[in-house]
């Protein structure tokens, strides 16, 4: 885990050199091989639960994707249904992967390591200041970059919900410790009138997130902080689980059907709640966002404490706005470029941190912990801005507009910083909770 470059502070505003980029490309791959270090190759090839394939398969999948866009697509124009079958996601969804015949994890690495080679053959050629949008200021490179971070996550999803002994990672940062001037369920007014969200960004940003666009907000307010354990276990104690008003129709069936009467990898023992987050268990800290819930409880909670889920408009306004300058900026903590100790991001503190603990991480509304910890459900359905044009292939967000999806916001302890800023959509069915996400309130 030895590079030149922290993709965390690299300035993603001027464009990269061919040397960022190979430095980029390197440093990434560090990361996902120092994530599996410690993980058995019987391990990376379990199909460990029907939500997720194996990380075998992510590994190949990897390589297969970078070589189709900095190697294949450069020779002329691909499609990306032009993933070779096994590694296709829409071929193979993961509940099937396990049933692949995939290769073996040397013949994996081999895969990948022969790709990149050719990668950086090619690098040395090809035209960044392109008119290409594709080529300009690297966009393609940034693209299969951002791909790598998130299969990360993907990656860290599996292994925290792995079967047999818990995932331990071989290296591992300290998190910042909570700060208890920050007050859980303390609330923000928001009256900014107009605002903007979304971007025109086009050397890093996901077509999702263009165009940039003037929004009208009527005032809301929205809680200061990440709903805590400390709260959520309140919920639980005044028997939310249990009251059928709490829950909308939808979640009422998503509880009839999985009987929850906690977040994930929580479990009771001796009359006390436990949760784990990959090798560590706790009681669960009152300070720290809670984490591993659907949709449904997060929305079951807003109603309980009178209060309701953000859009996903408030939430971005709330990271983003500076009503001084009347401008949205790219971070909650301005427009500079971040560094390591802002936000509890970047994956090696393997768990959420106590709240208000990263001092940067607050926004000039007043908001702390946008980015990082867990990630924000939104009450919004995943769609297009108005505006919006697939870029540079619909199989990336627009097969996924509609009403079936709600989006997330700001990213979580697994979330890479170069794949993370307040523009960024993520969506998932309401369902799900292997996923690294929270919530907070608005009202
Ligand atoms: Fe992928």
């Amino acid at each position: 885990m030895t590079t030149a470059i922290n993709p965390a502070e690299r300035s993603s505003r001027s464009a990269p050199t061919r040397v960022e980029l190979a430095a980029l490309l390197a440093e990434a791959r560090d990361r996902t091989l120092a994530l599996i270090e410690t993980v058995s190759e019987e391990d990376l090839r379990a199909q460990h639960d029907p939500l997720m394939g194996p990380i075998l398969w992510d590994l190949g999948h990897i390589a297969h994707f970078e070589e189709l866009w900095l190697d294949r697509n450069l020779d002329g124009k691909v499609e990306f249904v032009e993933m070779p079958g096994m590694y296709n996601p829409f071929e193979h969804p993961r509940r099937v992967r396990g049933a692949l015949p995939l290769p073996s994890l040397s013949a994996t690495l081999e895969a990948m390591a022969e790709i990149r080679e050719r990668v950086l053959a090619r690098l040395e050629r090809v035209d960044l200041a392109s008119d290409d949008p594709l080529l300009r200021d690297g966009y393609v490179y940034q693209m299969v970059l951002q791909h790598e971070y998130q299969h990360n996550e993907t990656m860290l999803q599996t292994l925290q919900l792995k079967q047999g002994a818990p995932y331990q990672p071989a290296v591992r940062r300290q998190l910042h410790a909570g700060m208890a001037d920050v007050v859980p369920g303390e609330m923000v007014r928001v009256d900014v009138g107009s605002a903007t969200i979304g971007t025109d960004d086009r050397a890093r940003a996901y077509d999702n997130e263009r165009p940039r666009h003037a929004v009208h907000v009527a005032p809301y307010w929205i809680d200061r902080t990440p709903v805590t354990n400390g709260q959520y276990l309140a919920f639980m104690a005044d028997d939310g689980y249990a009251r059928a008003e709490l829950w909308s129709d939808a979640g009422r069936t998503w509880l009839a059907e999985t009987k929850a009467e906690s977040p994930k990898y929580w479990w009771r023992e001796s009359g006390e709640w436990l949760r784990r987050s990959m090798d560590q268990v706790e009681r669960p800290a009152p300070d720290k966002p809670v984490i591993h819930v659907s949709y449904y409880e997060a929305e079951a909670f807003a109603r309980w404490a009178g209060k309701r889920l953000p859009t996903e408009t408030e939430w971005e306004v709330a990271a983003s706005w500076d009503p001084g300058a009347e401008r949205a900026n790219a971070y909650p903590w301005g427009r500079r470029e971040p560094r390591i100790s802002d936000a509890n991001l970047d994956q090696l503190g393997f768990d959420v941190a106590g709240i208000g603990g990263y001092r940067e991480n607050v926004s000039p509304l007043g908001c702390y912990g946008m980015l990082g910890d867990a990630w924000e459900w939104t009450s919004t359905d995943f769609r297009g801005y108005p505006g919006f044009a697939a870029f540079p292939y619909p199989e990336y967000s627009e097969v996924f507009f509609g009403t079936e999806y709600k989006v997330l916001r700001g990213g979580s302890w697994a979330t890479r910083f170069g794949a993370m800023r307040n523009t960024f959509r993520n969506w998932d069915y309401p369902i799900r909770r292997q996923i690294f996400s929270g919530f907070r309130c608005a009202r």
